[in-house]
This record gives C-alpha cells, structure tokens and sequence, in this order.
C-alpha cells in the first residue's frame, strides 16, 4: 500500500477492503464504484480505455458486500445504475437507512442498444444520515458529462456535479472519503470546496492521475480562494 499526502487530501494506492478498516470514520463518503458491468471504453486515450478493475458483475456485488459494513453508517452518496441498484438497496437497507435516489440528467444519451431509449441518466443513492445545507433543491441534477476526449478515466465524473454534492452534505473542513476515487474527481471537488479528502484507488494509473490532479486543484485554491 503506498500513501500520499497532498495538503488536505490523503490518498492511498491499494485496495480499499485493506485500507477502510484502518480509517477513521468521515463526514461523508462520495463515491462512484465499479457498476458490475464490464465496462470498456472505445473514446478517450491511454489510460481511459482499459477496463476497470472489480467491474464483473458478480465481482462487483462481493465488492460492495465488502465495503459497505467498512464505511461506518457515515452519510454516504453512491453513484449507481438502475440495473445495479436494486442490489445496492438491499445491502445498505441491510444496516443503514436508505433516503432515496437522486437522477443525474447527462444531457445526452450513453452506450446501449441502438433500437431502444439512450439512457441519459445515472442514479445517485442516498444512504445513511445524509442532511444537506442550504435550500431545499430538486434530486433530478442537470451537469454534463465530461467530453470523451478530455477524460482521465473512462467513467469520470463532472467535477461541478461532486462540487455540488460536497458543498451539499458537508460543511466546510469536513472529511469527503471516496474508496473508489479512479481519476480523482471527488478528490478535486473536495479540496477545492475547502474539505478534507481521503481517497483510495487500485489502479497504479489512475492513482497517479488523482495525485495530479488533486495537487493542482489544491494549488488553484490556495491561489484564488
Ligand atoms: C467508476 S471508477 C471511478 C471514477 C471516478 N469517479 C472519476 O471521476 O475518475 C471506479 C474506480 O474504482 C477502482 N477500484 C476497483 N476496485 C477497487 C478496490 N477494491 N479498491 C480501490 N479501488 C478500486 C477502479 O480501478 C476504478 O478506477
């Protein structure tokens, strides 16, 4: 397991079944894990069209079997897809209150069958005692996605779209943890939100791509926050 430390953010290269035991528990956990559908991306370059490690469905569910009991009933915001999510109601409805859903509306449709609707949303599961700070906003979330030939990793997420969800359900100073950071994205919206990150990531790559990142959003706070 190798450790880094770049300002606010703590980030761990390994496997987050070793590392979660030894952490604290955070204020909220963020995190957008292998959906369990073999995914490989065409676009993208490089690094962004490997498959993703733990993404065999069946490999996947034993994954979050793992993982939730680790997270310590935190606040927790779980990105999924609909043919995951009624797994991943079942385990945290296991031991922890299940809130709802929220849609992330991608403004244009992904991969998929031709012939049928293009599904242009992703689900946003929320578990556990999540509160969220100012008004009282709408859970059908309109960002973009990132364009294929700007991506780090083949399913990064909108950076404005983590901003929001950790100013959201953290207040300031608070601890953003994400066992499945790939590029970093939750890394970047949390120190840049003026949060506390720890990250974990498998992937030698992706590890380094998420160190990288999150040193430049951490330097680009410092300058202009
Ligand atoms: C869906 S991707 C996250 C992408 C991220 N939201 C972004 O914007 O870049 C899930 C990541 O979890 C990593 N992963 C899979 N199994 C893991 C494990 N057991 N421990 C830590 N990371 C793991 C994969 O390598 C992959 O990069």
């Amino acid at each position: 397991m190798q450790k880094e430390v770049i300002g606010n953010a703590t980030l761990y290269l390994g496997d987050c079944r070793d590392i979660l035991p030894t952490l604290p528990p955070a204020d909220a956990v963020i995190t957008d894990p292998p959906y369990g559908i073999t995914y490989q991306s065409n676009a993208g370059v490089g690094a962004g069209t490997r498959p993703i490690s733990n993404d065999g469905t069946r490999v996947s569910l034993r994954l979050y079997k793992a993982v939730i009991p680790l997270l310590h009933g935190a606040p927790t915001l779980w990105c999924t897809r609909w043919d995951a999510w009624p797994d991943v109601w079942e385990l945290f409805a296991a031991s922890m209150k299940v809130n709802g859903l929220l849609v992330w509306d991608k403004g244009q449709p992904g991969m998929g069958d031709l012939k049928h609707w293009g599904p242009s949303y992703e689900l946003i599961a929320s578990c556990g005692p999540v509160r969220t700070r100012g008004s009282r906003d709408c859970s059908v979330l309109r960002y973009n996605t990132v364009p294929s030939q700007n991506r780090n990793h083949p399913t990064e997420k909108p950076e404005a779209l983590f901003r929001y969800l950790v100013q959201k359900v953290t207040d300031e100073g608070g601890v953003v943890l994400d066992p499945f950071m790939g590029s970093g994205t939750t890394g970047v919206a949390a120190v840049s939100e003026g949060r506390k990150f720890i990250g974990c990531e498998v992937d030698q790559a992706y590890f380094d791509i998420a160190c990288r990142r999150i040193e430049d959003a951490q330097r680009q706070a410092q300058m202009f926050g």
